[in-house]
Parts: C-alpha cells; sequence; structure tokens
C-alpha cells in the first residue's frame, strides 16, 4: 500500500492511475479510523478502480485549540487498519499541514447559501470554512470522480454538495449511512476518549433518536423538542447541547410539518449534539 505525505508524488501517481483510465474515489479522513470510515472505503472500492483515503487532522477546522491537541493520530493503525481492506487499490495521502497550507494556515471564506450558519455552524465558529477549504484542496490536488462523507455529519455533507454545486467541481458526492456500534451509538474517532461511565450513557443519544422518530409520526416538531430536552435534563451524565428538527434541504428549524409533507415534498432529520464528560458528539436520524 502507497502511503504519500507529499503533494508532488501523489501528483504523479493519480497522473499515472488517470492516464491508465481508472477511477478514482476520495474518502477523506482525519484519520483514527474505525469501521465507521472502513465502509466508506469499501462502498468506494465497489464503485472505483483505486480509492484514495486522505488523513488530515485539519486545523483550521478546529475552534477549540484543545480539542486540535488532543485529537487523536494514529497513522500507523490507520494504515494497518485499511490494508484488511485492500493491499493494491486504496493510496494513502496523509499530508503535512504545511504541504497543505503552504505556511499559510487559515481557511478560505465561504457562502453555503447560509447552511453553514445552522445548528454546528452556531456552535463552531468557523468550523465549515475549513471543511470547505480543506475538502476543495483536496478536490483540487486528486479530482477524484467520486468523494465520500459520512451521513453522520449530515450539515457537512449538505454544505460539501453545496461547495461542489457552487464552485462547480466535477465530483459525484456520495453520501453514506451512519455506521453504529451494537449499542445503537454511532462511530466517531471520538468514542474512543470516552471513559467507560459516558461509554456506557452514551447510546442514550439514539435511544432518544429513534423514540423522537416515533413521536414525530403523530406530534408537531416543537413537542418532540421538548420532549428530548426534558429526557436529556433528568440525564445524570449527559449534556444536552442541542436538539433540532431541521428540513433536510435547508437544514433551518421546523416547528410544525409542512403540509407538504403528505405530499412526500418535505424531507425532516432530526440532529442533536450531546457533551459526555468533554467529548462532543453529535448524531442524527431521518424522520421521514
Ligand atoms: O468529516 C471529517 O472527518 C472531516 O471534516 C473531513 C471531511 C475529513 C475534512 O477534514
Amino acid at each position: 500500500m502507497k502511503v504519500f505525505s507529499q503533494k508532488e508524488p501523489i501528483l504523479k501517481e493519480i497522473e499515472d492511475l488517470k492516464a491508465r483510465h481508472f477511477t478514482i474515489g476520495l474518502v477523506p479522513t482525519m484519520g483514527a479510523l474505525h469501521e465507521g470510515h472502513l465502509e466508506l472505503v469499501k462502498k468506494a472500492l465497489t464503485d472505483n478502480d483505486y480509492v484514495i483515503v486522505s488523513i488530515f487532522v485539519n486545523p483550521t477546522q478546529f475552534d477549540n485549540n484543545d480539542d486540535l491537541k488532543k485529537y487523536p493520530r494514529t497513522l500507523n493503525d490507520d494504515v494497518v487498519l485499511l490494508k484488511t481492506v485492500s493491499k493494491d487499490n486504496i493510496v494513502i495521502y496523509a499530508p503535512t499541514v504545511n504541504d497543505i497550507y503552504e505556511g499559510n494556515t487559515v481557511s478560505q471564506k465561504f457562502d453555503f447559501d447560509g447552511l453553514e450558519f445552522e445548528m454546528e455552524g452556531k456552535f463552531r465558529q468557523g468550523h465549515f470554512d475549513g471543511v470547505g477549504t480543506i475538502v476543495k484542496r483536496f478536490f483540487d490536488i486528486i479530482k477524484p470522480h467520486n468523494a465520500y462523507f459520512g451521513e453522520k455529519d449530515f450539515q457537512q455533507l449538505q454544505i460539501i454538495r453545496k461547495l461542489v454545486e457552487k464552485h462547480q467541481i466535477p465530483v459525484n458526492i456520495v453520501g453514506c449511512k451512519i455506521h453504529r456500534e451494537a449499542t445503537g451509538l454511532a462511530m466517531s474517532s471520538r468514542n474512543t476518549r470516552l471513559k467507560p461511565a459516558y461509554k456506557n450513557a452514551a447510546p442514550f443519544i439514539y435511544k432518544t433518536l429513534t423514540t423522537a422518530k416515533t413521536l414525530f409520526g403523530t406530534k408537531s416538531a416543537n413537542k418532540v423538542t421538548e420532549w428530548v430536552e426534558k429526557e436529556f435534563a433528568k440525564h445524570k451524565l449527559l449534556q444536552l447541547e442541542y436538539f433540532i428538527i431541521a428540513d433536510v434541504d435547508t437544514l433551518k428549524l421546523v416547528k410544525r410539518k409542512s403540509p407538504d409533507n403528505y405530499g412526500g415534498k418535505k424531507s425532516y432529520r432530526a440532529f442533536i449534539a450531546v457533551y459526555a464528560d468533554d467529548i462532543r458528539l453529535i448524531d442524527n436520524i431521518a424522520l421521514n
């Protein structure tokens, strides 16, 4: 398996693959790979001849320096894990900060038609400019045919679709279902940092989301939100940051279901962010 840490050699590799008319899928990651990432890579391998997995903890998308410092960096383990999926058709690009930012570690400013101001955007200043900057950079360098993103970061997925549309980037964006642990907890690199008591408590997040989905069948978005807030207020370990029911296209908060819903026009999703000790966990669920 080839592992590149510099732009020039990977550019040569990509040129060579493209000259041989191979299709390329990109799976951007920040490393600390888990089963959820491997599912993205497997999907990408079924759709493409070669898959480039980028492993890069992108400094410009962190609004909290402590979070950036503590983010797990496990390149050797990541390589071993990826080899279990394919030894020949995966290429790893694990660049240095300098290789990407060339001494100027700042974000480009983007206009994502307001998607960037909802939910995560309210709680993580500048986060989506950082994500847009790095993903666009990878698209510019790699020029993949397809790129794969998990629905766990659903807002990120919609923003990347918007980035591609607005900047007319010729890449097909593929959204992939959330991969969950047996307990229902959405897989995340952050889960490895949960202390045992919090790890045991965390499946409450998905359990609450599934009940919220059932309630949404008969109750308004407002009522469901009130119920979720009360459930978390009673919880001893988990602290709710937000629970929001939103329109999938605009990501804007929904108070009441639109009558369009019955014509099948509107899609809603519930989004949640929770603190388990100092670890911030997010999840979401399709409601219709
Ligand atoms: O979802 C992530 O892991 C990151 O936001 C991404 C897309 C790799 C950009 O750094």
